[in-house]
């Protein structure tokens, strides 16, 4: 690979040496760009940047990749901090039915949703789910993600999970981004414990959660906190044996309904709490005085016709948001986090700057990532996007089904 000179550039994007590595409140409207830059890259590693008219003459040029970034921005990779990436099948025929007039927990109720993406799952080898997910990694990479969080919570068995998990493994091994892999166990009740809630948590803690803690299987708990899901107080149980065990919580709470799962987790330590699609006042006061990241998700509001996230309330009051794709086949089919920035600029009214640093910063701190994602500084090699050509960064939001990405650094 050796070494690139991006030139030119109209704007190189939170670039810089004194970034902060969470941002939070109204500094999130605020985001660093060095306008007609360069940015000089050695096996992917960044070696110099600023504005071009502190470029130095470079020795040994023909050793040098030159691009010309005129009228292109250059970015840190987006990162997707909530993902349901390994799956076996899609599910369009739920989103028909949701055409038809049924809704989300009606379709769930009748068999369908998780439990369906579980049977599905069930049914497809080891191989086969591991070629799909890296398929769907490799088109992640080229739509400009960095990197990538994701669940378990398609197995709901002791061998289910374990796949899944397995799974994760080797994509992390395979593939040239950074994965966090997440167990999600309690994701849903399995028919097989229909009638044994507490049977199937306990078999998540005592048999799968040291298992999986010892064989490294994941970085992250996650529990479905939800009504006809988990309960706050299942939730709880849950999130402090994965303590235990040095697992941090990253829960699904408040998609449906407001149940007191927000501070719930903020007290139990949890590093995100995702969705909240439903939110109060006490649930963005809680979040405005704890270092816990809201992860908004943007795509799941959309595909299932729900409230969007309050971002700005959120913003407003001081905490600290992110967003992510929320990737998975029941609610959620897209993992292209430009359409995210969309969607968190037109739906929930976030400025382009802060919905950016969404993306980047407080997404990398969401899976701890912030020493080697989310900003362009000396030293790293986080993963990089060059636009095509575009007349602002505002309009990487505005033109919302128009490719932006030229190329992406890996
Ligand atoms: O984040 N809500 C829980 N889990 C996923 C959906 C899972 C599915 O429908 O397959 C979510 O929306
Ligand atoms: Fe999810």
């Amino acid at each position: 690979m050796g070494k690139q000179l991006i030139k030119n550039i109209k704007g190189l994007v939170q670039a810089g040496e004194q970034i902060p590595s969470i941002i939070r409140g109204a500094q999130m409207h605020s985001l660093p760009i060095i306008e007609n830059a360069y940015l000089l890259l050695d096996d992917n590693e960044v070696r110099a940047y600023g504005p071009m008219h502190t470029l130095l003459e470079l020795k040994d040029l023909e050793a040098i990749e030159i691009i010309d970034a005129t009228n292109c921005f250059v970015l840190p990779a987006f990162i997707d901090s909530h993902t349901h990436t390994v799956f076996a099948t899609s599910r369009e025929e739920e989103f028909v039915d949701r055409i038809n007039g049924l809704s989300y927990e009606e379709i769930a109720a009748r068999g369908g949703g998780i439990l369906n993406s579980a049977k599905k799952l069930e049914q497809m080898s080891e191989e086969a789910l591991y070629e799909a997910s890296r398929t769907r990694i490799n088109k992640m990479i080229a739509r400009g993600t960095g990197a990538i969080e994701i669940k378990s919570g398609y197995g709901l068995s002791k061998e289910g999970e374990l796949k899944m998990l397995r799974v994760i493994k080797k994509l992390q091994e395979t593939l040239p981004i950074a994965i966090k892999g997440t167990f999600l166990g309690a994701h849903a009740i399995p028919s097989s414990y229909s009638d044994n809630r507490e049977g199937y948590i306990g078999m998540l803690i005592d048999e799968l959660l040291p298992h999986i803690a010892e064989n490294k299987l994941a970085a992250y708990i996650d529990v479905f906190c939800e009504r006809n899901y988990f309960s706050v107080e299942e939730m709880c149980q849950i999130l402090e044996a994965g303590a235990r065990f040095g697992l941090k919580g990253k829960v699904h709470v408040n998609q449906f309904s407001v149940l007191g799962g927000v501070p719930a987790a903020i007290s139990r330590g949890a590093i995100s709490v995702d969705h909240l699609e439903e939110i109060d006042i006490a649930d963005i006061n809680a979040l405005a005085k704890s270092n816990c990241i809201a992860t908004l998700l943007p795509g799941c509001s959309h595909f299932l016709s729900i409230p969007f996230g309050a971002a700005n309330d959120l913003i407003d009051a001081n905490a600290i948001v992110a967003l992510a794709s929320d990737f998975n086949p029941g609610s959620a089919p897209s993992y292209d986090l430009m359409h995210i920035l969309s969607l968190a600029c037109i739906k929930m009214k976030m400025t382009p700057q802060s919905a950016i640093n969404a993306l980047t910063i407080n997404a990398a701190a969401a899976l701890e990532l912030q020493d080697t994602h989310g900003k362009i500084a000396l030293g790293r090699k986080s993963p990089i996007i060059l636009t095509n050509e575009i007349p602002s960064l505002a309009y990487l939001a505005y033109a919302y089904s128009e490719n932006h990405i030229q190329r992406v650094f890996i």
